[in-house]
């Protein structure tokens, strides 16, 4: 399976949203790629090269079968649930996926020569912000099943590390936003939880409104500020990590954010300029467990790798979500 050229890499979860576009960037950096992707939740046409494992976490026979012929030095692994509504009502899943399939694949690792894992990590490790922006030193203190299953995750990469020296690097994002500004993928989920989908369907017509969850908050307009932060800048940061492990970095853990809070109104503004279309949206009571601000302090990337973010505004990352949006209106599979 493998080729001439890069290191291998095995991308956990490629055929979604924020690994497709990283296995994206890794083909064209000539790495070998392998996507590991049951499909459950992700799209076959998504994968835009590299070999294709159609594979179960909760598997090992088929983790063992796809590691032992592609034999790669470094895993991605993006695969997981992330909606942390259901992660409340339905914790079971959460723990069963995030933390016993990913203890499969660390187990799987260690025992196919793998030489590090870069982790997807999230901002919901650390819970309700006690200081802005929110450094990586900043206290963890998960507020719903779907942040403690990744912090749970940091931890046993922190342990394997020490028991079996499988080095790691945890990569925590904000909102992931915005698309392949060259058009080929984009953001396709069943359901749709994110806002800024949300926002940009209801400019299709595809939905009738938006909600806008709080309205009295201490922020510019009332409603809550987050950070987003474009998922090819995203892919960006995963080969840089990538880079950094291949040249025998530490294990390390890095917060991956714009560092500037958009507000949900400022949003909906945005996308009815770049549209051209009135977005109704209802002013709804605030959600619990929503804090009204959530920005990311990334100068830690910056530094250490020279990360920074292309598409820093939130009309940037608006606009290739929309392009991307409006030429595939039903998402991948009925074009
Ligand atoms: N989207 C965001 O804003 C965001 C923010 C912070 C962190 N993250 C993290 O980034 C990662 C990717 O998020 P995304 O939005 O691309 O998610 P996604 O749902 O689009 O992609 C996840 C992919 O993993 C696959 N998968 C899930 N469980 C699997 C299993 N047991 N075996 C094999 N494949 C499996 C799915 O089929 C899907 O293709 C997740 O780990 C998520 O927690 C996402």
């Amino acid at each position: 399976m493998t080729g001439s050229g890069g290191a291998s890499v095995m991308v956990s979860g490629g055929a979604g949203y924020i690994g497709s576009h990283a296995v994206k960037g890794l083909l064209g950096r000539g790495y070998n790629v392998l996507t590991y992707d049951s499909l459950a939740e992700g799209h076959r046409q998504a994968v835009l090269g590299g070999d294709f494992f159609q594979g179960e976490l909760a598997s090992r026979e088929q983790l063992d079968q796809a590691m032992s012929t592609f034999r790669p030095k470094i895993v991605m692994h993006f695969a997981a649930h992330c909606y942390v509504g259901e992660s409340v009502e339905d914790p079971g899943k959460y723990y069963r996926n995030n933390v016993s399939n990913t203890l499969n694949l660390l187990e799987a690792c260690r025992d196919n020569g793998v030489e590090g894992v870069i982790f997807s990590s999230t901002a919901a490790v650390f819970g309700n912000p006690v200081s802005l922006p929110i450094e990586e030193t900043h206290p963890q203190a998960p507020i719903n099943p779907y942040g403690e299953t990744k912090l749970i995750g940091e931890r046993m990469l922190r342990d394997f590390e020490t028991a079996y020296g499988l080095k790691h690097t945890v990569l925590r994002y904000f909102n992931a936003a915005g698309a392949d500004p060259e058009g080929q993928l984009g953001e396709d989920h069943d359901p749709e939880t994110h806002l800024l989908p949300l926002v940009l369907k209801t400019a299709l017509g595809k939905r009738d409104s938006v909600q806008v969850f709080g309205t009295d908050y201490d922020t510019r307009d009332g409603s809550c500020l987050r950070d987003y932060v474009h998922v090819t800048d995203l892919a960006e940061a995963h080969i840089m990590a990538l880079q950094r492990l291949l040249d025998g970095g530490a294990s390390d853990s890095f917060n991956l954010g714009n560092s500037l809070g958009t507000s949900v109104l400022e949003v909906i503004q945005t996308a009815e300029r770049i549209t051209g279309k009135k977005i109704k949206h209802q002013l709804c009571d605030r959600r619990p467990g929503d804090p009204a601000v959530l920005v990311a302090d990334s100068a830690k990337m910056e530094k250490s790798l020279g990360w920074k973010p292309k598409y820093q505004d939130i009309e940037a990352i608006l606009t290739t979500a929309w392009d991307w949006m409006a030429a595939h209106p039903d998402g991948y599979n009925k074009r």
